[in-house]
């Protein structure tokens, strides 16, 4: 499958998907989000692929939404269309996948980054909702999943100024799990994918459904949630094949069932 604003590779049991608008920064027009609710599907249905990496260029991750289709727009288009609904298909994905952020990852771009089960920045990454210089406000859950990142003085404060913030506050602050080097990124990422995806694929979708709990539910409805899916896992062939294998000391063989 050949998309017009994506590549789409397989690196063994890894879907390296990279956003491909360089003329615009990787500016996410309404073709673009096509074109990833279509790859993030065949990825999430196709039992080779166990974990993806979403990356841009070593310029720009993405530097926001496509101000350029966005301009003319009246409030009648964007609420008659629920113009970024779209991206809720995005974050459906079941299965677990990494933002590998280098460059500018602004308003709609640092947005999807957060879409991400979590971000690895490289050392030239900057992140930034400025779209209040544009008179708008984030769009794509923004003053949501960054509040929830990084708290309140911090995300209130970079909405508010529209300022970016580089890697190493990114890291300092809780926005990415890890930085590295910005000439490695894919590589790496696409390591730490590669240990993802050989992990138990039951125990991977159960893990971040329930981190993701973590978001949505009060702390006790939480953790008996994740237990429910902990005993859950008792029902899978892997979970015996796992507990075995640590006995035994061999690694695990995983059949997913
Ligand atoms: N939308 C459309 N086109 C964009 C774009 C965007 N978000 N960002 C960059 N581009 C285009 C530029 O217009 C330019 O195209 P032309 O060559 O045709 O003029 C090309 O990409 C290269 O950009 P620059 O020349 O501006 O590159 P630079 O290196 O001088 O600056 C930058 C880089 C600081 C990232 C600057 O491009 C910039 O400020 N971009 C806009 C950032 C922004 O405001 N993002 C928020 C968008 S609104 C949003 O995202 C809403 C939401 O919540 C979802």
């Amino acid at each position: 499958m050949t998309y017009e604003t994506l590549l789409v590779e397989q690196r063994g049991a890894v879907t390296l998907i990279t956003l491909n608008r360089p003329q615009a920064l990787n500016a996410l027009n309404s073709q673009l989000l096509a074109d990833l609710i279509t790859a993030f599907a065949a990825f999430d249905a196709d039992d080779s692929q166990r974990c993806a990496v979403l990356t841009g260029s070593e310029k720009a991750f993405a530097a926001g939404a496509d101000i350029k289709e966005m301009a003319s727009q009246s409030f009648a288009d964007m609420y008659g269309s629920n113009f970024f609904a779209g991206y809720d298909k995005v974050t459906a994905t079941r299965k677990p996948w990494i933002a590998a952020v280098n460059g500018f990852a602004l308003g709609g771009g640092c947005e999807l980054a957060m879409m991400a089960d979590f971000i690895i920045a490289g050392d030239n990454a900057k992140f930034g909702q400025p779209e209040i210089k544009l008179a708008v406000t984030p769009g794509m859950g923004g003053s949501q999943r960054l509040t929830r990142a990084i708290g309140k003085a911090k995300a209130m404060e970079m909405c508010l100024t529209g300022r970016m913030m580089d890697a190493a506050e990114a890291e300092r602050s809780g926005l990415v799990a890890k930085v590295v080097a910005a000439a490695e990124l894919v590589d790496e990422a696409v390591k730490t994918a590669e240990a993802i995806a050989a992990m138990a694929p039951l125990a991977a979708l159960a893990t971040k459904e329930m981190v993701n709990a973590a978001f949505e539910t009060t702390l006790q409805q939480g953790v008996v949630f994740e237990r429910r899916l902990f005993h859950g896992l008792f029902g899978s062939e892997d979970q015996k094949e796992g507990m075995a294998a640590f006995v035994e000391k061999r690694p695990g063989m995983w059949t997913g069932k």
